[in-house]
């Protein structure tokens, strides 16, 4: 148990990710795990709530970073987390996923030679400029070893030349799925949230694609009036802080009046509504995944996505922020698509990537 990990998390999907790693390098004693929060998400609704819900540890340090330009943000993780590292000087450091803090987090530890591993690893999708594929693409060519959640991830690595580093896990969100899924509680939700009467939506988005101009948002808005008007839907939608601030500044909020408009939600309450509502409508990547575990169907709001594997198998659908092509796309996704299983592994990735990095790391110790 001589070796030390850092784990660095900051935003809302890691804390659900650093959740099962951690716990299972707690659980195996696989090392001694430290874990970071850089402060990118900081409302209680945005990071508090998960680690409560999960039952995870308060962080062993807080960066306390906030918000801000993509630069400024960035920069002032990699300050920070470099100063932790020199002085903490761990034996690995973990990342997960597509944020600024994620690709901070692996910068600095690169720089000063220590081991990266990048869990959720060779996702790849257009448009290769969202803020989120350069995190991703920067991470992976920066991490020595790559964790992926699918067969196509470890494939992509390999287009990149990558392919030695990764190793197919399975997805750790399928593993939190699984283990709390007796805690959804979707009629209490939908009492909750007021839906127990109607059929509904549940929505979420916050990608800068669609919610930083006005008229994806203006469209996205639209679409959800027809999905109440033609097929008699009711929508929620958890608010994102970001798409808050957006339907204020474009002076939307008008449009929003006939949906059911929630603060973020934590994790249980979220997958209790999923597990009551008819169909998702989405622009997260997490949120995505969740519906199919939860064997609901998604149309995801993306020119792209970096799970295609959903998309290939006619399971969810991608759409434009178009109101038409909404109620259109809402339509086909009524049809009959067996179920793919099987997609994410089978429930342990979390372990898997516990077993694999000690081994990574025992042979380092051996060199
Ligand atoms: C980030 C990630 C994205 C992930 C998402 C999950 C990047 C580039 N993107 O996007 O991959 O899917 O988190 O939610 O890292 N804000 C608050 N309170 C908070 C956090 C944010 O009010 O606790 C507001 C701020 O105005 C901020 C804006 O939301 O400027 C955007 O937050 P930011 O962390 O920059 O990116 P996200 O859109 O959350």
């Amino acid at each position: 148990m001589g070796n030390m990990v850092m784990s660095i998390v900051g935003a809302r999907p890691q804390f659900i990710k650093e959740a099962v790693v951690g716990a299972a390098a707690r659980r195996l004693g696989a090392w001694r795990h430290v874990v970071v929060h850089s402060g990118q998400h900081y409302d209680v609704n945005m990071s508090d709530i998960f680690f409560t819900q999960l039952a995870m540890p308060k962080p062993d340090h807080f960066l306390g970073i906030g918000s801000g330009s993509h630069g400024r943000q960035t920069a002032e993780a990699l300050v920070r987390v470099e100063e932790l590292l020199l002085a903490e000087r761990p034996d690995l450091v973990l990342v997960y996923g597509d944020t600024n803090t994620t690709v901070a987090g692996a910068l600095a530890a690169a720089k000063l030679k220590i081991p990266v591993a990048h869990v959720e690893a060779g996702i790849r999708q257009e448009p290769k400029d969202m803020p989120e594929e350069i995190n991703r693409v920067v991470t992976d060519h920066l991490a020595d070893r790559l964790y992926c959640c699918s067969a196509l991830a470890r494939k992509n690595l390999e287009a990149e030349g990558l392919g030695a580093r990764g190793e197919v896990v399975g997805d750790v969100m399928y593993d939190l799925f699984l283990t709390l899924r007796p805690l959804f509680r979707p009629e209490n939700m939908k009492k909750k949230f007021g839906v127990e009467e109607r059929p509904y939506v549940l929505a979420t988005l916050h990608r800068d694609f669609n919610v930083d101009t006005r008229e994806p948002l203006t469209e996205l808005l639209k679409g959800f009036a027809e999905l109440r008007r033609e097929y008699g839907l009711d929508v929620v939608l958890p608010v994102h802080p970001r798409t808050r601030q957006r339907l204020k500044d474009f002076a939307l909020e008008d449009l929003t009046a006939g949906l059911r408009l929630v603060e973020p939600l934590g994790y249980v309450e979220l997958m209790g509504l999923l597990e009551g509502c008819t169909a998702v409508v989405t622009d997260s990547g997490g949120f995505q995944k969740e519906a199919y575990f939860a064997e609901k169907r998604a149309l995801v709001m993306m020119p792209d996505t970096g799970w295609r594997e959903l998309v290939e198998a006619g399971w969810h659908r991608l759409c434009a922020p178009d109101a038409q092509e909404m109620t259109r796309a809402f339509a086909a996704l009524g049809t009959s698509v067996p179920y793919p299983a099987g997609l994410y592994g089978d429930g342990t990735a979390g372990d898997r990537v516990v077993r694999a990095l000690a081994a990574f790391l025992g042979a380092r110790e051996n060199r």
